[in-house]
């Protein structure tokens, strides 16, 4: 007998995108909607939580109708709505975790971050070379211009745990550089700046990566998250991984920000072990990777 197919309409506003998708049996995207409210953030160079808040209000109804539209579906066809109510992607603007992945669901974090995590490095440093925010995908494109050895800047380690990463000291040495070129009069070549920080923040990544897929003996190497979506990390991990003989996963750039299919996909999971929520679930700001409220 065939399986039901699960058809989840999964909602995805924890930040400053309001996304909704139809995801069928974990896999199929049946529709992928964001709408963006970067360009409404962009002129106080940064996400401000009371403005991303109204505007999720504003918005959820118009992207959940055209999620369900586009995937020719109604909200009665569908087996379960999953949204977002913690943290917990790996390079993105809140984190920077190296995990091993056990099973659906199931992590186990060997490294994480002990200040900045790699996003907001590079949201930081480009306020400080004034390309604005979001900064990542502006650095990410700067960077194609500019010599990445052109400045050597630190690649941190964390003296007692070898796979932890520390990137607020690569921040300080980015401002301590430009503040010292303003001193002396001299120019700062913003390609440059930011080709050599990308390739810092990208060299710990690897580097601490490959070490534990070495140490652990792992086949298989995926990247998640925001930073995830960065073109010079996705081609030094596939150098690496080709170089290690492990295979390589990446999620296609939309899939690696914020988007409401990986939360349906997730929560499809989630649903055959049988995990249910109330309509009073809230959001748990600190919740752990792995962790249910
Ligand atoms: O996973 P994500 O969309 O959301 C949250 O963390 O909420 O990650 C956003 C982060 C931001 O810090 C952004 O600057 C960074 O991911 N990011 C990138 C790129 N695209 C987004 N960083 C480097 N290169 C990119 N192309």
């Amino acid at each position: 007998m065939m399986e039901k197919d699960i058809q989840i309409l999964a909602i995805e506003s924890s930040c400053d995108e309001t996304a909704a998708a139809v995801v069928k049996n974990g896999r199929e995207v049946l529709s992928n909607v964001i709408y963006s409210q970067i360009a409404l953030h962009t002129e106080y160079g940064g996400v401000v939580p009371e403005i991303a808040s109204r505007k999720h209000i504003e918005k959820i109804n118009q992207v959940i109708e055209q999620a369900l539209s586009e995937a020719g579906r109604k909200l009665d066809e569908m087996d379960a709505i999953a949204v977002t109510y913690g943290p917990g992607l790996v390079v993105s603007g809140g984190h920077s975790h190296l995990v091993i992945v056990k099973d659906y669901g199931e992590y186990e974090i060997i490294g994480r971050t002990r200040d900045d995590a790699a996003g907001e490095a590079f949201d930081k440093v480009a306020r400080a070379i004034g390309l604005g925010y979001p900064g990542g995908p502006k650095i990410d494109k700067v960077s194609r211009e500019g010599d990445p050895n052109a400045i050597h800047f630190p690649r941190a380690k964390v003296g007692d745990a070898e796979y932890d990463f520390s990137f607020s000291g690569l921040k300080s040495a980015v401002l301590n550089y430009l503040n010292s070129c303003q001193m002396k009069g001299e120019e700062i070549r913003t390609a440059d700046v930011a080709a050599s920080f990308q390739s810092a923040v990208i060299d710990v990544l690897v580097e601490h990566s490959m070490n534990a897929v070495h140490k652990y003996g792992y086949q298989k190497f995926a990247i998640a998250g925001g930073v995830a979506s960065n073109s010079g990390l996705r081609s030094a991990f596939e150098k690496a991984c080709e170089k290690e003989k492990v295979s390589f996963y990446h999620p296609s750039p939309v899939y690696c920000t914020d988007n409401a299919a990986m939360i349906g996909t997730a929560a499809y999971y989630e649903y055959l072990k049988g995990v249910r929520h109330g309509l009073d679930l809230n959001a748990v700001p600190n919740l752990k990777l792995g962790e249910r409220a």
